[in-house]
């Protein structure tokens, strides 16, 4: 169990994060979401403009899609998971974090990794995959299979954005593909 003191000591200090120039531009912090009593971690690459609004991880467009793609393999997000990304905080106009914004950003995260000792994780796009990888194969090549680090098995998918504009759900497309990659995911829950 997450020592629920700890955490909250641990997202007040990163919400007062001025390490890097995106507190400058920021609304808010963007520290995660879900139970971070959960077995599953799921991380994203950075708030877009609704969670920089809200303060919340994943809660716009790509957030629903997020949501019910899960769902649609009985994982809730707010229940089943925690949920955060590689950079807390909105980088301008959505473009992807420079790799100084992810270095300076990725001690919250590790933080984070330690206090809540998922047993899997989900990587949600290339910035999400290759930045906690610390490797540079594209997420085509990598999705859909087992990664293990640190002893945590890993699970590279396809970003939610990139589903919502490839929408079809034909097998083989990236929709139908990634619902593959989930259910993976619940069944390697549903055995621990
Ligand atoms: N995209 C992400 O990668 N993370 C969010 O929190 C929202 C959109």
């Amino acid at each position: 169990m997450v020592n629920q003191a700890k955490f909250k000591i641990l997202e007040k200090e990163c919400t007062a994060c001025i390490k890097c120039s995106l507190s400058s531009t920021r609304q808010n912090v963007v520290f995660g979401r879900g139970n971070p009593n959960a077995k599953l971690l799921v991380i994203g690459e950075a708030p877009g403009q609704q969670e920089d609004d809200q303060g919340l991880a994943f809660v716009g467009r790509a957030g629903k899609m997020l949501d019910n793609i899960f769902l649609s393999v009985g994982i809730d997000t707010n229940k089943d998971c925690y949920i955060s990304n590689i950079v807390k905080c909105r980088p301008p106009n959505n473009r992807k974090p420079f790799l100084q914004e992810v270095s300076e950003c990725s001690p919250w995260l590790t933080e984070q990794i330690t206090m809540i000792k998922p047993k899997i994780i989900v990587l949600a796009g290339s910035t999400a995959v290759q930045s906690y990888l610390e490797i540079s194969e594209p997420i085509s090549k990598l999705r859909g299979g087992w990664i293990t680090k640190d002893s945590i098995k890993c699970m590279p998918i396809f970003h939610p954005s990139y589903l919502l504009r490839n929408p079809s759900k034909e097998k083989g497309k990236p929709k139908w593909l990634t619902w593959q990659d989930l259910k993976k995911v619940k069944r390697e829950l549903n055995s621990l």
